[in-house]
């Protein structure tokens, strides 16, 4: 059974999510891949770490063009990682140590050898051909407009047999879905129940803004703020593209199986499961997805942490305007990293890190972890003729690969680093320092990282202050982000250094207090009245209703 939350809160709040990609996790079978029994031996990780659920990036039967984000069968498992004997094992281990499972639900596109396409792709009076969208040549017999794909180059791939374009928003590989079909939407709404019985916990939705398009397939207009070397497909605002109005009825569509469909013993009961977007989207955009009185998606993921620049001023406006723009009753949720974005450590740094992981668990909201950065694993150079992403190959020389930060789990410092056996290849390369930063060597370790987040989570259960309670603004400025979580009678002060020089922060109000956690365990942190001076890099969560 999962963890009770402080009362009149779920589970999905008061808890961490911790995504796990898993050809990187650990391998099992020697192919160098991860797989399912890998994922279900290193649950006791995931246990003593203190999540409270794992959502899983695709693990169903693909070409793997797109690492499974092209699925051929929805309600499969890929050899690659298993059959759904072992998938059902990983559930039951995990229910049983209270570790909630969530699936990758990939709604807006099927790979192109999905039996539906290839019959879409039969002829133009196929009963399937509607799934998908297919558009007449434009007078010159190019492309239909100039959308572009998310990947790099036109969205639009001509069918040579047919004579018509079919428009996809990743590889022409992915063709995007008709969710506008009706058999469509029944089709995939069937695709989450049977997931459902399995005794999934709740999805995470892929490229949920691209669900539905401009049905007069109006061109896209360019984007005045882009120049060469950006993604190109930055170059156009993706205005009749994404985020489409009548978004709101798939939303609905989808909520209402999730509240409805029964559940089988030991999954999440029907108003306990969690539906996540992912959302790429303005802030003020992404509140549409919480839907009318909550009746909508329950964390539309909040990816702005990534992309903000690691300054005290820039992160704490990101907060105000994020809090300020939820509307009542939504509940907040944060995100540090994923399988799609420069990993945490890279971007601010090692000793950065280890605040980004206070800041990021001890803001108000639902935070989700990316798999790694609890070891503070960090993007890995790949070499070009070990490149795997199919957007680096497409888009070379950006920088946008995605290989990096999708490099596998570091276990032990053993050759293979626990991942895959000494003498298997892995399908990425390890990162160089994996026989140093590993779990097992910084497992006890005071100072370790692990050891950061061991805390921070055992600390974030402990104190419900800090998973449900309010957020107030204390100061974001001078390098220091300092802010107030308050809950019934806990009032808890977080104070993070985001430089690498000391600083002092005024915490007028403050005359008593305990530390209760530090990113350094060996730098005291002098308290004086009213004051806290923070080492470099130094982050600290401060209890002031205890004497000292
Ligand atoms: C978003 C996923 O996170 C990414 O990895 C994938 O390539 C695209 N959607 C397409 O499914």
């Amino acid at each position: 059974m999962s963890r009770p939350a402080p009362a009149g809160f779920t589970w999905w709040q008061a808890g961490v999510i911790y995504q796990i990609y898993p050809r990187s996790y650990a391998d099992t079978d020697g192919d160098g891949v991860g797989d399912l029994p890998g994922i279900t031996g290193r649950l006791d990780h995931l246990q003593r770490l203190g999540v409270d659920a794992i959502w899983l990036s695709p693990i169903y039967p693909s070409p793997m063009l797109d690492f499974g984000y092209d699925v051929t069968d929805h309600t499969g498992i890929d050899p690659l990682f298993g059959d759904l004997a072992r998938f059902d094992t990983l559930i039951a281990e995990a229910h049983q140590r209270g570790l909630r499972v969530l699936m990758d639900f990939i709604p807006n596109h099927t790979s192109d050898r999905h039996p539906w396409f290839t019959a879409a792709r039969s002829g133009r009076h196929d009963p399937y051909r509607d799934w998908y969208l297919w558009a007449d040549p434009a007078a010159d017999g190019g492309p239909p407009n100039n959308w572009r794909s998310v990947f790099g180059g036109p969205a639009w791939t001509l069918d040579g047999e047919s004579g018509q374009y079919f428009y996809h928003a990743y590889l022409p590989q992915q063709p995007d879905l008709n969710w506008r079909n009706r058999a469509v939407r029944a089709a995939q709404l069937d695709i989450m129940r049977t997931w459902l019985d399995r005794g999934v916990d709740g999805f995470r939705i892929d490229a949920f803004r691209h669900l539905l398009k401009d049905d007069q397939l109006r061109d896209n207009p360019p984007k005045p703020q882009w120049r060469v070397g950006m993604a190109p497909y930055d170059a156009l605002l993706p205005e009749h593209t994404a985020d489409h109005p009548d978004i709101g009825d798939l939303v609905a569509l989808i909520r209402a199986v999730i509240d409805n469909h029964p559940a089988p013993r030991g999954a999440a009961a029907p108003g306990d499961r969690v539906l996540i977007g992912e959302l790429y989207l303005p802030i003020e955009r992404l509140m549409r997805y919480y839907g009318p009185a909550g009746a909508g998606l329950h964390l539309p993921s909040n990816m702005h942490l990534i992309d903000t620049p690691w300054q005290a001023e820039r992160v704490g406006a990101l907060i105000d305007a994020y809090e300020a723009a939820l509307p009542a009753g939504a509940w907040p949720n944060w995100v540090s990293g994923n399988h799609d974005r420069s990993r945490i450590a890279t971007r601010v740094g090692p000793a950065q890190a280890r605040v980004a992981a206070m800041l990021l668990l001890t803001l108000r909201g639902t935070p989700t972890l990316y798999y790694g950065e609890e070891i503070g694993m960090h993007d890995v150079p790949i070499p070009s003729e070990l490149v795997q992403d199919p957007y680096e190959r497409r888009v070379a020389g950006v920088g946008l690969g995605r290989d990096p930060e999708r490099t596998p789990m570091q276990w032990t410092a053993d050759p293979g680093a626990g991942f895959c056996a000494p003498h298997s290849r892995p399908w990425l390369p390890l990162a160089e320092d994996a026989a140093v930063v590993n779990v097992a060597t910084q497992n006890g370790q005071e100072d370790s990282m692990v050891t950061l987040y061991q805390r921070l989570l055992a600390l974030r259960r402990a104190v419900p202050a800090l998973s449900v309670g309010s957020y107030s603004p204390l100061q974001a400025a001078g390098d220091v982000l300092a802010y107030v979580r308050e809950h019934q009678s806990q009032r808890i002060v977080v104070a993070l250094n985001l430089s690498d020089r000391p600083r002092t922060v005024a915490l007028s109000g403050i005359s008593r207090g305990r530390i209760l956690l530090s990113t350094d365990p060996h730098r005291p942190t002098r308290q004086l009245a009213g004051t806290v001076i923070l080492g470099p890099d130094q982050g600290v969560i401060i209890d002031e209703a205890m004497t000292s």
